[in-house]
């Protein structure tokens, strides 16, 4: 565990000045074809931070290049596995140097509140590449005894060039899961961060640069979704494309893919995770868990608890405590330590957020508290409760992605399997129970690609993550991400007579 940093050491640290931003491509710091640039905001302001250089398909086209030539010639593919891996602990190594300078820039971007930065993404972030550093040369194939005079044996050969196309909400820590395993197993990379965030990336490839990684390996191309993003999707050269975002985005990608050279697809795209609390749970525990496994990180995460099923029992006991929990939330500048809270990503993203409120209000569901921007600039909402939210209204089925808390009750535990399971998504679920048979039941019950029993939003480098259903496919983290960027290849070899 790497030791939490105290609230005396962050108030010393102050949102960073940032220069204007280049293109990563073939190890060169560059302008973009077009000469075209974007703003990127502080969204605790609304203020621009700096221009960041616009890439589009003709940058793409020249990452490719890079990384085509990275993975075919040069030192990359000549390098022995040890040595990835060596590199990766190096890159660990150099972010861990450099921690508290990137969880400020992440901060300054995203608007999470600096202590989750610091003490949440940033430890998991350097796991994760240790982690993977670990598996650079453990990846093998098998020999296999085959009838005939023949030697049989697999190798795992890297997919070759991946395009990586990562949403704003964890932008350093997405970077980490989509980074690590594709550098362990030898692929070189083309990335695209989100619009919102694309500071943390470029500064990670910076410090990957540092580390020693060769020229075209690691390629960083920011840029939008329709331009950018599509010419990594369609693109005849990338072999696969790993994609986090909206389901409607991820169809988009997984089409062009098809569309162009069937590219392999990996997706992660989000959920509407059922979080399930029975009455014979420990309470307040399951108070603070749902709490959190909705409201952290503003609510903006894939995995948040967004339909909370609480046993009627105790319904009404669970709300007054939760209702406490939202009114001591503490909302406002991310950098001051005692924030708990920070702005939404964006104002597209604000507007969407009020405007389920607005939802949740007209269908009928209870607002407890909450419900208004806090401030006149940035993206500040309230911490937001509805209660006697129905299965059919739009807030219990469409994903938020904000501080908006939806309350279903329910009696018994089938009426509750099948009420969880009445989603089109499926990325994770969680269930609070002293009772072992219901824990099980509903942990064997629930289809989600992973499921959290007493607690929630528990996370591991070497545990897979990703969803069933229209929540993707594909694992990341964990051995598993290993299958999302080798091929297996199987050989034989006649051994005569
Ligand atoms: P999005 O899916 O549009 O954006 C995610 C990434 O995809 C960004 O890098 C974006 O530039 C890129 N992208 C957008 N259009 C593309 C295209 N046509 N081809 C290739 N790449 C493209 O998500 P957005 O619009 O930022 O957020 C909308 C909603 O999506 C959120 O309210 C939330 O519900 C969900 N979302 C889910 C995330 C998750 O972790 N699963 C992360 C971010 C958003
Ligand atoms: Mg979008």
């Amino acid at each position: 565990m790497a030791t939490a940093t105290t609230k005396s050491k962050q108030r010393s640290i102050k949102p960073p000045k940032v220069k204007d931003q280049p293109l990563f491509i073939g190890g060169k710091w560059q302008d973009s074809v077009s000469g075209k640039t974007f703003p990127t905001i502080n969204p605790a302001t609304g203020e621009t931070i700096c221009q960041v250089a616009e890439g589009d398909k003709a940058d793409v086209d020249l990452a490719v290049k890079a990384a085509r030539k990275a993975f075919e010639e040069g030192p990359w593919p000549k390098m022995s596995a040890a040595e990835r891996g060596r590199l990766l602990n190096k890159l660990a190594d150099l972010i861990e140097a450099h921690k508290e300078e990137l969880a400020a820039l992440e901060t300054l971007n995203n608007g999470k509140p600096l202590r989750d930065s610091l003490n949440a993404d940033l430890p998991l972030v350097i796991k994760c590449y240790r982690y993977y550093a670990g598996w650079a040369d453990k990846v093998h194939g098998k020999t296999i005894p085959v009838e005939g005079p023949y030697f049989c044996y697999t190798r795992h050969e890297p997919v070759g060039v991946v395009g990586q196309i990562i949403p704003w909400n964890f932008p350093l820590l997405m970077q980490a899961w989509k980074w690590g395993p594709a550098l362990a197993t030898g692929c070189t990379v083309v990335l695209k961060p989100a619009e919102q965030t694309p500071l943390t990336a470029l500064r990670v490839a910076a410090l990957a640069q540092e580390a020693g990684f060769p020229d075209g390996v690691l390629n960083v191309v920011p840029g939008y979704g329709p331009t950018a993003g599509a010419a990594i999707s369609e693109h005849m050269d990338i072999d696969k494309v790993a994609f986090t975002g909206e389901y409607t985005t991820g169809q988009l990608v997984m089409a062009a893919a098809a569309k162009s050279n069937l590219k392999r697809v990996s997706l992660e795209l989000g959920g509407k995770s059922p979080n399930v609390v029975f009455a014979d749970a420990d309470l307040d525990a399951a108070v603070e868990g749902a709490y959190f496994g909705l409201f952290f990180n503003q609510g903006q995460c894939c995995c948040a608890g967004s339909r909370l099923f609480v046993e009627e029992k105790i319904h009404d006991q669970f709300v007054e405590k939760v209702l406490k929990k939202a009114k001591a939330q503490k909302v406002g500048d991310p950098f001051d330590p005692e924030t708990t809270q920070g702005p939404q990503i964006s104002q597209e993203q604000f507007d969407r957020i009020m405007s389920y409120i607005e939802a949740g209000k007209k269908e009928g569901a209870k607002m407890l508290c909450g419900g208004s921007r806090i401030g006149n600039r940035g993206y500040f909402i309230e911490p937001t409760v509805f209660s006697e939210v129905k299965d059919e209204m739009k807030i219990a089925r469409e994903e938020i992605f904000g501080p908006v808390m939806n309350i279903l009750k329910f009696k018994d535990v089938n009426e509750v399997l099948r009420r969880g399971n009445q989603t089109f998504y499926g990325l994770a679920a969680a269930v609070w129970t002293r009772d072992i048979t219901k824990a099980h039941r509903l942990a064997n019950g629930l289809r989600a690609g992973t499921v959290w029993v007493n607690c929630y939003d528990v996370f591991d480098s070497a545990a897979p993550f990703g969803g069933y259903k229209m929540s993707g496919f594909g694992r990341e983290l964990g051995e598993y991400a290993l299958e999302l960027y080798t091929e297996v290849k199987t050989v034989y070899v006649n051994l005569g007579g």
